[in-house]
Protein backbone atom coordinates (compact mmCIF):
# COMPACT_ATOMS: atom_id res chain seq x y z
CA UNK A 1 0.00 0.00 0.00
CA UNK A 2 0.67 3.76 -0.14
CA UNK A 3 1.10 6.06 1.78
CA UNK A 4 2.64 4.77 4.83
CA UNK A 5 1.42 6.96 8.13
CA UNK A 6 4.82 5.84 9.93
CA UNK A 7 7.69 7.82 10.71
CA UNK A 8 11.48 5.92 10.87
CA UNK A 9 14.20 7.94 10.41
CA UNK A 10 15.82 10.06 14.09
CA UNK A 11 13.58 13.18 14.92
CA UNK A 12 10.44 12.06 13.12
CA UNK A 13 7.59 13.14 14.81
CA UNK A 14 5.51 9.96 15.23
CA UNK A 15 1.79 10.38 14.18
CA UNK A 16 0.84 8.55 17.93
CA UNK A 17 3.33 9.23 20.95
CA UNK A 18 2.79 6.02 22.79
CA UNK A 19 3.94 5.57 26.23
CA UNK A 20 4.37 9.34 27.31
CA UNK A 21 0.52 9.94 28.92
CA UNK A 22 2.57 10.09 32.48
CA UNK A 23 5.51 12.23 31.02
CA UNK A 24 3.11 14.88 29.17
CA UNK A 25 0.80 15.02 32.22
CA UNK A 26 3.88 16.39 34.49
CA UNK A 27 4.59 18.83 31.49
CA UNK A 28 1.32 20.12 31.60
CA UNK A 29 1.42 20.99 35.07
CA UNK A 30 5.10 22.56 34.47
CA UNK A 31 3.91 24.62 32.11
CA UNK A 32 1.10 25.47 34.07
CA UNK A 33 3.35 26.42 37.22
CA UNK A 34 6.03 28.55 35.61
CA UNK A 35 3.07 30.31 33.86
CA UNK A 36 1.36 31.19 37.23
CA UNK A 37 3.94 32.01 39.20
CA UNK A 38 7.06 31.69 37.43
CA UNK A 39 10.26 29.77 38.13
CA UNK A 40 9.65 29.28 41.62
CA UNK A 41 7.45 26.59 40.11
CA UNK A 42 9.72 25.64 37.08
CA UNK A 43 11.21 21.78 36.72
CA UNK A 44 13.97 22.10 34.29
CA UNK A 45 13.50 18.71 32.79
CA UNK A 46 16.10 16.58 30.94
CA UNK A 47 14.54 13.45 28.73
CA UNK A 48 17.65 10.96 28.87
CA UNK A 49 18.16 7.93 27.09
CA UNK A 50 19.75 6.14 24.12
CA UNK A 51 19.57 6.59 20.72
CA UNK A 52 15.95 6.14 19.08
CA UNK A 53 13.80 5.75 21.87
CA UNK A 54 12.17 8.94 21.10
CA UNK A 55 13.66 11.99 23.21
CA UNK A 56 13.67 14.42 20.22
CA UNK A 57 9.90 13.51 19.25
CA UNK A 58 8.46 14.01 22.55
CA UNK A 59 10.45 17.58 23.63
CA UNK A 60 8.57 18.37 19.98
CA UNK A 61 5.39 17.68 21.54
CA UNK A 62 6.48 19.82 24.37
CA UNK A 63 7.20 22.65 22.47
CA UNK A 64 4.30 22.17 20.85
CA UNK A 65 2.11 22.43 23.99
CA UNK A 66 4.03 25.19 25.22
CA UNK A 67 2.95 27.06 22.02
CA UNK A 68 -0.81 26.06 22.17
CA UNK A 69 -0.68 28.10 25.68
CA UNK A 70 1.03 31.26 24.51
CA UNK A 71 4.54 30.58 24.90
CA UNK A 72 7.64 31.45 22.72
CA UNK A 73 9.66 28.39 22.21
CA UNK A 74 13.66 28.76 21.39
CA UNK A 75 15.06 25.26 20.40
CA UNK A 76 18.42 25.10 20.14
CA UNK A 77 20.46 22.50 18.91
CA UNK A 78 23.66 21.56 20.63
CA UNK A 79 25.47 20.21 17.71
CA UNK A 80 28.94 20.23 18.48
CA UNK A 81 31.15 22.03 15.89
CA UNK A 82 28.34 24.52 15.57
CA UNK A 83 27.64 28.06 17.15
CA UNK A 84 27.43 27.66 20.86
CA UNK A 85 24.12 28.52 22.15
CA UNK A 86 24.50 32.25 23.04
CA UNK A 87 25.24 32.70 19.07
CA UNK A 88 22.29 30.66 18.22
CA UNK A 89 20.34 32.34 20.35
CA UNK A 90 21.28 36.30 19.44
CA UNK A 91 21.10 34.42 15.55
CA UNK A 92 17.23 34.04 17.31
CA UNK A 93 17.15 37.47 18.45
CA UNK A 94 17.80 38.85 14.54
CA UNK A 95 15.43 37.33 12.64
CA UNK A 96 12.65 37.73 15.23
CA UNK A 97 13.88 41.42 15.85
CA UNK A 98 13.53 41.49 11.95
CA UNK A 99 10.16 40.29 11.58
CA UNK A 100 7.85 42.92 13.03
CA UNK A 101 7.37 44.68 16.16
CA UNK A 102 6.35 41.63 19.56
CA UNK A 103 7.98 40.94 22.18
CA UNK A 104 11.38 39.75 20.74
CA UNK A 105 11.97 43.75 19.76
CA UNK A 106 10.41 45.11 22.85
CA UNK A 107 13.55 42.72 24.71
CA UNK A 108 15.90 44.28 22.59
CA UNK A 109 18.06 46.23 24.45
CA UNK A 110 18.50 43.14 26.88
CA UNK A 111 19.75 40.81 24.44
CA UNK A 112 22.05 43.37 22.79
CA UNK A 113 23.53 43.36 26.48
CA UNK A 114 24.38 39.80 25.83
CA UNK A 115 26.36 39.59 22.52
CA UNK A 116 27.50 43.35 22.96
CA UNK A 117 26.56 44.00 19.72
CA UNK A 118 23.92 45.45 17.92
CA UNK A 119 21.09 43.60 16.63
CA UNK A 120 19.40 46.07 14.43
CA UNK A 121 18.22 44.99 10.95
CA UNK A 122 20.91 46.03 9.19
CA UNK A 123 23.02 43.31 8.25
CA UNK A 124 19.75 40.29 8.25
CA UNK A 125 19.85 38.29 5.65
CA UNK A 126 23.51 39.01 4.16
CA UNK A 127 24.88 36.23 6.25
CA UNK A 128 27.30 38.36 6.89
CA UNK A 129 26.17 39.30 10.65
CA UNK A 130 25.36 36.17 11.44
CA UNK A 131 29.15 34.64 11.06
CA UNK A 132 31.09 36.88 13.08
CA UNK A 133 29.46 36.43 16.12
CA UNK A 134 32.28 34.11 17.83
CA UNK A 135 34.23 37.14 18.05
CA UNK A 136 31.34 39.28 18.95
CA UNK A 137 30.76 37.58 21.95
CA UNK A 138 33.65 37.99 24.33
CA UNK A 139 32.33 36.42 27.64
CA UNK A 140 28.85 36.18 27.96
CA UNK A 141 27.70 37.05 31.71
CA UNK A 142 25.01 34.52 33.06
CA UNK A 143 23.34 37.00 34.74
CA UNK A 144 23.12 39.27 31.92
CA UNK A 145 21.56 36.30 29.76
CA UNK A 146 19.23 35.20 32.65
CA UNK A 147 18.34 39.17 32.55
CA UNK A 148 17.06 38.81 28.88
CA UNK A 149 15.40 35.92 28.70
CA UNK A 150 13.37 37.36 32.22
CA UNK A 151 12.17 40.40 29.96
CA UNK A 152 11.59 38.15 26.70
CA UNK A 153 9.09 36.50 28.96
CA UNK A 154 7.87 39.62 30.47
CA UNK A 155 7.39 40.87 26.99
CA UNK A 156 5.74 37.39 25.78
CA UNK A 157 3.28 37.53 28.44
CA UNK A 158 1.80 40.84 27.70
CA UNK A 159 1.20 39.95 24.71
CA UNK A 160 -0.42 35.93 25.57
CA UNK A 161 -0.98 36.05 29.63
CA UNK A 162 -0.68 32.29 30.21
CA UNK A 163 2.64 31.90 27.96
CA UNK A 164 5.78 32.70 28.90
CA UNK A 165 9.16 31.45 27.07
CA UNK A 166 10.49 27.61 26.77
CA UNK A 167 14.11 27.27 25.81
CA UNK A 168 14.82 23.94 24.61
CA UNK A 169 18.12 22.41 23.70
CA UNK A 170 18.10 18.63 21.71
CA UNK A 171 21.34 16.39 22.42
CA UNK A 172 22.98 18.12 25.55
CA UNK A 173 25.30 15.76 25.70
CA UNK A 174 26.80 17.35 22.72
CA UNK A 175 27.34 20.79 23.58
CA UNK A 176 30.50 22.20 24.42
CA UNK A 177 31.48 22.60 27.97
CA UNK A 178 31.40 26.51 28.40
CA UNK A 179 27.68 25.91 27.13
CA UNK A 180 26.74 23.84 29.47
CA UNK A 181 28.36 25.55 32.33
CA UNK A 182 26.79 28.97 30.66
CA UNK A 183 23.09 27.25 30.59
CA UNK A 184 23.13 25.81 34.27
CA UNK A 185 24.42 29.35 35.43
CA UNK A 186 21.61 30.68 33.83
CA UNK A 187 19.06 28.77 34.97
CA UNK A 188 20.33 29.34 38.68
CA UNK A 189 20.66 32.90 38.06
CA UNK A 190 16.78 33.09 36.90
CA UNK A 191 16.14 31.21 39.99
CA UNK A 192 17.85 33.63 42.40
CA UNK A 193 17.26 36.94 40.80
CA UNK A 194 14.26 36.32 38.47
CA UNK A 195 12.00 34.17 40.74
CA UNK A 196 8.74 35.24 39.29
CA UNK A 197 9.83 34.84 35.74
CA UNK A 198 8.12 32.84 33.05
CA UNK A 199 10.96 30.92 31.79
CA UNK A 200 10.97 27.38 31.58
CA UNK A 201 13.38 24.63 30.19
CA UNK A 202 13.47 20.99 28.58
CA UNK A 203 16.16 19.84 26.88
CA UNK A 204 17.30 16.01 26.22
CA UNK A 205 20.14 13.68 26.40
CA UNK A 206 21.76 10.65 25.74
CA UNK A 207 22.23 8.76 29.21
CA UNK A 208 25.54 10.20 30.24
CA UNK A 209 24.46 13.68 30.15
CA UNK A 210 24.56 13.83 33.80
CA UNK A 211 27.67 13.11 33.89
CA UNK A 212 28.52 15.53 30.90
CA UNK A 213 27.06 18.14 33.23
CA UNK A 214 29.48 17.87 35.90
CA UNK A 215 32.07 17.35 33.69
CA UNK A 216 31.47 21.22 32.33
CA UNK A 217 31.96 21.69 35.67
CA UNK A 218 28.15 21.73 36.82
CA UNK A 219 28.37 20.72 40.23
CA UNK A 220 24.74 19.32 41.23
CA UNK A 221 22.99 18.94 37.74
CA UNK A 222 20.44 16.69 39.97
CA UNK A 223 19.61 19.44 41.63
CA UNK A 224 19.19 21.75 38.63
CA UNK A 225 17.59 19.63 36.80
CA UNK A 226 14.70 17.10 36.73
CA UNK A 227 15.83 13.49 34.67
CA UNK A 228 13.51 12.08 32.89
CA UNK A 229 14.69 8.62 31.91
CA UNK A 230 12.90 7.57 28.45
CA UNK A 231 13.14 3.90 29.03
CA UNK A 232 14.69 2.10 25.66
CA UNK A 233 11.33 0.18 24.74
CA UNK A 234 8.17 0.65 24.86
CA UNK A 235 5.80 -1.54 27.19
CA UNK A 236 3.95 -4.41 24.80
CA UNK A 237 0.59 -2.57 24.96
CA UNK A 238 2.20 1.11 24.06
CA UNK A 239 4.15 -0.58 21.18
CA UNK A 240 1.09 -1.99 19.90
CA UNK A 241 -0.73 0.97 20.68
CA UNK A 242 1.44 3.63 18.47
CA UNK A 243 1.16 1.05 15.56
CA UNK A 244 -2.43 0.37 15.80
CA UNK A 245 -3.89 3.62 16.51
CA UNK A 246 -1.65 5.40 14.07
CA UNK A 247 -3.36 3.54 10.72
CA UNK A 248 -7.16 2.81 12.08
CA UNK A 249 -7.25 6.89 12.39
CA UNK A 250 -6.70 6.70 8.54
CA UNK A 251 -9.24 3.77 8.21
CA UNK A 252 -6.28 0.96 8.36
CA UNK A 253 -6.93 -2.18 10.37
CA UNK A 254 -4.23 -4.53 11.45
CA UNK A 255 -4.81 -8.07 12.19
CA UNK A 256 -3.84 -8.12 15.65
CA UNK A 257 -1.73 -10.88 14.90
CA UNK A 258 0.44 -8.58 12.82
CA UNK A 259 0.46 -5.66 15.14
CA UNK A 260 1.54 -7.95 18.29
CA UNK A 261 4.28 -9.29 15.57
CA UNK A 262 5.91 -5.93 15.33
CA UNK A 263 5.96 -4.93 18.75
CA UNK A 264 7.71 -8.14 19.21
CA UNK A 265 10.26 -8.43 16.31
CA UNK A 266 11.02 -4.48 17.25
CA UNK A 267 11.41 -5.11 20.87
CA UNK A 268 9.19 -1.73 21.73
CA UNK A 269 12.33 0.09 20.56
CA UNK A 270 10.29 2.97 18.91
CA UNK A 271 13.14 3.47 15.82
CA UNK A 272 12.56 0.11 14.94
CA UNK A 273 8.88 -0.39 15.74
CA UNK A 274 8.53 2.47 13.08
CA UNK A 275 10.45 1.05 10.96
CA UNK A 276 8.84 -2.42 10.73
CA UNK A 277 5.72 -0.74 10.62
CA UNK A 278 6.26 1.23 7.82
CA UNK A 279 7.71 -1.65 5.95
CA UNK A 280 4.67 -3.68 6.76
CA UNK A 281 2.57 -1.02 5.47
CA UNK A 282 4.41 -0.74 2.10
CA UNK A 283 4.48 -4.58 2.13
CA UNK A 284 0.89 -5.10 2.42
CA UNK A 285 -1.65 -5.30 -0.91
CA UNK A 286 -4.42 -4.00 1.36
CA UNK A 287 -6.64 -2.35 1.14
CA UNK A 288 -6.87 -0.87 4.24
CA UNK A 289 -5.46 -4.20 5.93
CA UNK A 290 -1.93 -5.46 6.71
CA UNK A 291 -2.03 -9.04 7.82
CA UNK A 292 0.80 -11.44 9.29
CA UNK A 293 2.05 -12.65 6.41
CA UNK A 294 2.75 -8.86 5.43
CA UNK A 295 4.94 -8.38 8.55
CA UNK A 296 6.44 -12.09 7.73
CA UNK A 297 7.49 -10.83 4.11
CA UNK A 298 8.66 -7.47 5.85
CA UNK A 299 10.88 -8.54 8.63
CA UNK A 300 14.28 -10.00 7.00
CA UNK A 301 14.23 -6.90 4.57
CA UNK A 302 14.21 -4.43 7.46
CA UNK A 303 16.23 -6.69 9.64
CA UNK A 304 18.88 -6.54 6.35
CA UNK A 305 18.72 -2.72 6.10
CA UNK A 306 19.27 -2.32 9.88
CA UNK A 307 22.69 -4.22 9.80
CA UNK A 308 23.70 -2.74 6.93
CA UNK A 309 22.78 1.13 7.70
CA UNK A 310 23.81 1.35 11.26
CA UNK A 311 24.72 -2.33 13.19
CA UNK A 312 27.27 -3.46 10.09
CA UNK A 313 29.04 0.40 9.69
CA UNK A 314 29.38 0.58 13.48
CA UNK A 315 30.78 -2.82 13.93
CA UNK A 316 33.34 -2.42 11.29
CA UNK A 317 34.70 0.45 13.01
CA UNK A 318 34.65 -1.04 16.87
CA UNK A 319 37.85 -1.06 18.68
CA UNK A 320 39.10 -4.85 19.14
CA UNK A 321 38.45 -4.78 22.72
CA UNK A 322 35.40 -3.24 22.97
CA UNK A 323 33.92 -5.56 20.36
CA UNK A 324 34.83 -8.63 22.87
CA UNK A 325 33.38 -6.62 25.48
CA UNK A 326 29.80 -6.48 23.90
CA UNK A 327 30.32 -9.97 22.48
CA UNK A 328 30.44 -10.61 26.52
CA UNK A 329 27.44 -8.53 27.30
CA UNK A 330 25.41 -10.11 24.51
CA UNK A 331 25.97 -13.58 25.49
CA UNK A 332 25.23 -12.72 29.37
CA UNK A 333 21.37 -11.59 27.62
CA UNK A 334 22.56 -8.01 26.72
CA UNK A 335 21.44 -6.80 29.50
CA UNK A 336 23.41 -7.66 33.02
CA UNK A 337 26.40 -5.96 35.83
CA UNK A 338 29.49 -5.12 34.64
CA UNK A 339 30.67 -7.29 37.27
CA UNK A 340 29.38 -10.54 35.03
CA UNK A 341 30.71 -9.02 31.73
CA UNK A 342 34.54 -8.76 34.01
CA UNK A 343 34.06 -12.66 35.26
CA UNK A 344 33.48 -13.69 31.41
CA UNK A 345 36.21 -12.07 30.06
CA UNK A 346 38.19 -12.64 33.14
CA UNK A 347 39.08 -9.49 33.84
CA UNK A 348 38.83 -7.18 36.90
CA UNK A 349 36.08 -4.46 36.88
CA UNK A 350 38.40 -1.81 36.85
CA UNK A 351 40.57 -3.00 33.64
CA UNK A 352 36.70 -2.93 31.85
CA UNK A 353 36.28 0.22 32.66
CA UNK A 354 37.57 2.84 29.90
CA UNK A 355 36.18 0.28 27.62
CA UNK A 356 32.67 0.52 29.40
CA UNK A 357 32.94 4.30 29.26
CA UNK A 358 33.77 4.53 25.60
CA UNK A 359 31.00 2.52 24.79
CA UNK A 360 29.09 4.54 26.63
CA UNK A 361 29.89 7.24 25.23
CA UNK A 362 29.30 6.05 21.49
CA UNK A 363 26.10 4.78 22.75
CA UNK A 364 26.44 1.46 22.10
CA UNK A 365 25.73 0.67 25.84
CA UNK A 366 24.06 2.31 28.89
CA UNK A 367 23.72 2.12 32.07
CA UNK A 368 19.71 1.70 33.17
CA UNK A 369 21.11 1.78 37.10
CA UNK A 370 24.35 1.81 39.09
CA UNK A 371 26.24 -1.02 38.12
CA UNK A 372 24.09 -2.34 35.52
CA UNK A 373 25.07 -2.16 31.62
CA UNK A 374 22.42 -2.81 28.40
CA UNK A 375 22.90 -2.66 24.79
CA UNK A 376 21.58 0.53 23.62
CA UNK A 377 20.31 -1.42 20.16
CA UNK A 378 18.09 -4.25 21.12
CA UNK A 379 19.00 -5.96 17.63
CA UNK A 380 22.34 -5.59 18.24
CA UNK A 381 22.65 -8.42 20.88
CA UNK A 382 21.67 -11.37 17.68
CA UNK A 383 24.21 -9.05 15.41
CA UNK A 384 26.98 -9.59 17.44
CA UNK A 385 26.72 -13.23 18.65
CA UNK A 386 26.05 -14.20 15.15
CA UNK A 387 29.05 -11.85 14.10
CA UNK A 388 31.30 -12.03 16.69
CA UNK A 389 33.54 -15.57 15.81
CA UNK A 390 33.80 -14.27 12.50
CA UNK A 391 35.06 -10.95 13.14
CA UNK A 392 37.65 -12.44 15.88
CA UNK A 393 40.33 -13.71 14.23
CA UNK A 394 40.94 -9.97 12.46
CA UNK A 395 41.52 -8.56 15.53
CA UNK A 396 44.92 -7.56 16.54
CA UNK A 397 45.32 -8.47 19.97
CA UNK A 398 43.59 -11.84 20.94
CA UNK A 399 40.38 -11.97 22.13
CA UNK A 400 38.41 -14.47 24.13
CA UNK A 401 35.96 -16.78 22.12
CA UNK A 402 32.40 -16.96 23.47
CA UNK A 403 33.27 -20.88 24.36
CA UNK A 404 35.88 -19.01 26.90
CA UNK A 405 33.52 -16.76 28.01
CA UNK A 406 30.65 -19.21 28.30
CA UNK A 407 33.23 -21.20 30.36
CA UNK A 408 34.32 -18.49 32.92
CA UNK A 409 30.69 -17.93 33.65
CA UNK A 410 29.91 -21.61 34.49
CA UNK A 411 33.08 -21.65 36.34
CA UNK A 412 32.69 -19.03 39.03
CA UNK A 413 30.96 -20.43 41.46
CA UNK A 414 29.98 -16.92 42.88
CA UNK A 415 27.48 -16.35 39.83
CA UNK A 416 26.04 -19.69 40.00
CA UNK A 417 25.25 -19.71 43.41
CA UNK A 418 23.93 -16.08 44.04
CA UNK A 419 21.91 -16.46 41.26
CA UNK A 420 19.98 -19.60 41.91
CA UNK A 421 17.16 -18.77 40.31
CA UNK A 422 19.32 -19.07 36.82
CA UNK A 423 18.41 -15.92 35.40
CA UNK A 424 21.46 -15.57 33.61
CA UNK A 425 23.31 -18.03 31.05
CA UNK A 426 19.77 -18.23 28.86
CA UNK A 427 21.93 -15.55 26.11
CA UNK A 428 24.45 -18.82 25.55
CA UNK A 429 21.78 -21.04 23.76
N1 LIG B 1 6.43 7.50 21.88
C1 LIG B 1 6.65 7.02 20.64
N2 LIG B 1 5.81 6.12 20.08
C2 LIG B 1 6.05 5.67 18.84
N3 LIG B 1 7.08 6.04 18.06
C3 LIG B 1 7.94 6.93 18.57
C4 LIG B 1 7.78 7.47 19.87
N4 LIG B 1 8.76 8.33 20.11
C5 LIG B 1 9.54 8.34 19.00
N5 LIG B 1 9.06 7.51 18.05
C6 LIG B 1 9.71 7.22 16.76
O1 LIG B 1 11.00 6.68 17.07
C7 LIG B 1 12.01 7.18 16.24
C8 LIG B 1 13.09 7.85 17.07
O2 LIG B 1 12.57 9.02 17.68
P1 LIG B 1 13.52 10.24 18.08
O3 LIG B 1 12.67 11.23 18.75
O4 LIG B 1 14.30 10.67 16.90
O5 LIG B 1 14.49 9.52 19.12
P2 LIG B 1 15.76 10.11 19.90
O6 LIG B 1 15.67 11.60 19.84
O7 LIG B 1 15.64 9.58 21.29
O8 LIG B 1 16.96 9.56 19.20
C9 LIG B 1 11.31 8.10 15.23
O9 LIG B 1 11.07 7.32 14.08
C10 LIG B 1 10.01 8.46 15.92
O10 LIG B 1 8.99 8.70 14.97
MG1 LIG C 1 16.99 12.94 18.94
Amino acid sequence: MEGSVYTPGAGHSPPVLAGRDDLLRDWHLVLNGVAAVGRVRAQDMVLAGPRGVGKTAALTVFGGLAKDQGYEVVGLQAVSGQAGLVEALLQRARIRIADEAGPWKRARHAFERVGGVSLSVAGIGTGLAIRQPRATVPMTDAGNLAGALATLATEVRRDAPTGGLLVTIDEMQGASPADLALLAATLHRLNVDHPSAAVAFAGTGLPHTPETLRQAGVTHPDRLFALEPIPLTLAADDATYAVVEAARRVGVLWEPSAADAIATVSNGYPAHLQLFAHAAWTEATGPNRITLADVEAAIPKVAKQIEQRTLGPRWDRIHDRQMEFLAALALLGGRTSTAKVAIALNRSTKDLSWIRDALIAEGDIYAPKRGQIAMAVPLLRRYVLTHYEQSRPDAATPLLSLADMRRNVAGDGSLSTSDGGGSPGQGSS
